[in-house]
């Protein structure tokens, strides 16, 4: 079969644009409902996404004056949207950094089995200093701590997820046996940061092991996505640095000995569409309008480990020595360097770089018709800077529903997309091999 687009619905506060929340067009409902979710997840189901997904930290965040976050746990929200949905991937985000192996491979497991193997986890490491704060840590753990953690936490909940064999269980009540005991093993895990017995205490989930999915872009983050990503959320805001990753990744995949066919890299995509480019443009600007530089700086100095930029003029074009440099950050890195090859590509000033960024953090923002945006999709896709796209409407639900109405039809007449969902898992969508696990 032709290679196909993969579209994931990436649901955050009611759009992905900062000001989006307090727009005419968005939800009104209130975002700790969990009607909201289910409503945005049978509408892309109704689209035929692949997935949705649920980012998540484990810290208030302190724009909370002017921005919503998603409030709602992930797991346990994704297990009511799993009642609700029938065919959608559904993809929680859970941090390695303050969570037991234990815990959050049996937490999946069941979400798998809740959902007839729809689930994937997107795997973070924690890097706020609030976060820490929140887990008996008096400091941020670095950047390498993170991964190399994260790295032991794998190999223990590899260990319990293939802790039971796929025929372990019997259920055979006229013969009174449940479950055959040889076919359920021990972990003895033992790792630098983990040790973990096991076994699992329930059955494999339907997909063996979840969807994988990760998100860290820097050095070490990709070769944490090269050994054991399945899916890759990005942040580009040109092809060209698209393109350069997804060589890079491709490429550190195939050095692990795996299939790049089974790593699919999905960069994030936030559409703002009309019927005419001016009227596209008219709609991102009354958004900016109503973003906060407040905000924007709160955030962009987030982005930087805290670092303040509030003593640079609004209105002076900005020079990358206005920046510390991105390797020194203990942050999320890699967004780091996105802004600042930014500002030296482009030398905004600070109010443009902070409406940059207001409209989607740091992802590609599309401003435009349907018919351009398929064009750019299709484009991005050929030249193989994606597989697909982690969709990231500005507001919510108003630009899903556009993007259902007029953007897919139109990539499945280019037979880019699927025209019915074939399959039941979230493995299914992506293309991806289930893990098999049998022993003695
Ligand atoms: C689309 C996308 C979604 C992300 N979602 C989360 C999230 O929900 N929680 C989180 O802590 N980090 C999230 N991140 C951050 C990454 O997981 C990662 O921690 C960050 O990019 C830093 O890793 P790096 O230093 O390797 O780039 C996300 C990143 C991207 C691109």
């Amino acid at each position: 079969m032709s290679r196909r687009l993969h579209l994931n619905l990436f649901i955050q506060s009611r759009g992905h644009h900062e000001a989006s929340w307090r727009h005419a067009k968005a939800s009104p409902l209130a975002l700790t409902d969990p009607a909201y979710i289910e409503d945005l997840a049978l509408k892309a189901e109704a689209g035929l996404l692949d997935s949705i997904f649920l980012a998540d930290a484990l810290a208030l965040w302190d724009d909370v004056a002017h921005a919503p976050h998603n409030w709602l746990e992930p797991i346990t929200t994704l297990a009511t949207v799993a009642r609700a949905t029938r065919h959608i991937g559904l993809i929680a985000t859970a941090s390695t950094t303050y969570s037991e192996p234990f815990n959050l491979a049996r937490q999946f497991a069941s979400l798998d089995h809740i959902s007839s193997g729809r689930v994937g986890w997107n795997i973070v490491t924690s890097w706020s200093v609030a976060a820490a704060g929140n887990f008996g840590d008096t400091a941020q753990v670095s950047h390498e701590e993170r991964y190399a953690r994260a790295e032991d936490f794998m190999e223990a909940v590899y260990g319990l997820w293939d802790s039971w064999s796929d025929d372990a269980v019997l259920d055979d009540r006229r013969g009174g046996l449940y479950a055959d005991p040889a076919k359920i093993r021990p972990v003895n895990h033992v790792g630098p940061h983990y040790q973990v017995s096991g076994p699992l205490n329930m059955p494999r989930g339907p997909q063996g092991r979840p969807v994988l999915v990760q998100a860290g872009s820097s050095e070490v983050g990709r070769r944490f996505a090269a050994r054991h990503a399945e899916a890759v959320f990005t942040a580009h805001m040109q092809k060209e640095t698209a393109q350069a990753f997804y060589r890079d990744l491709k490429g550190l995949v195939v050095e692990q000995g795996r299939s790049p066919r089974h790593v699919l890299i999905l960069p994030g995509l936030s559409p703002i569409l009309a019927d005419t480019e001016e009227e596209a443009r008219r709609i991102s600007d009354d958004l900016n309008e109503l973003a906060d530089v407040e905000v924007g700086l709160k955030r962009l100095s987030g982005r930087f480990g805290g670092v303040d930029f509030s003593h640079l003029a609004l209105d002076k074009p900005l020079s990358v020595d206005d920046f510390p440099d991105p390797e020194t950050v203990q942050a999320a890195r890699s967004r780091a360097e996105t802004i600042v090859t930014l500002v030296r590509n482009e030398k905004p000033t600070l109010r443009q770089l902070l409406a940059k960024l207001a409209g989607a953090r740091g992802h590609f923002t599309f401003v435009g018709t349907p018919e351009q945006m398929v064009e750019m999709m299709e484009d991005w896709f050929r030249d193989r800077a994606a597989d697909g796209f982690n969709l990231m409407p500005s507001v919510l639900p108003w630009m899903l529903d556009v993007f259902i109405a007029e953007v897919i039809p139109l990539l499945q007449r280019r037979g880019l997309f699927r025209t019915a969902y074939d399959g039941a898992t979230l493995r299914h969508h992506f293309g991806l091999p289930r893990p098999t696990c049998s022993f003695g």
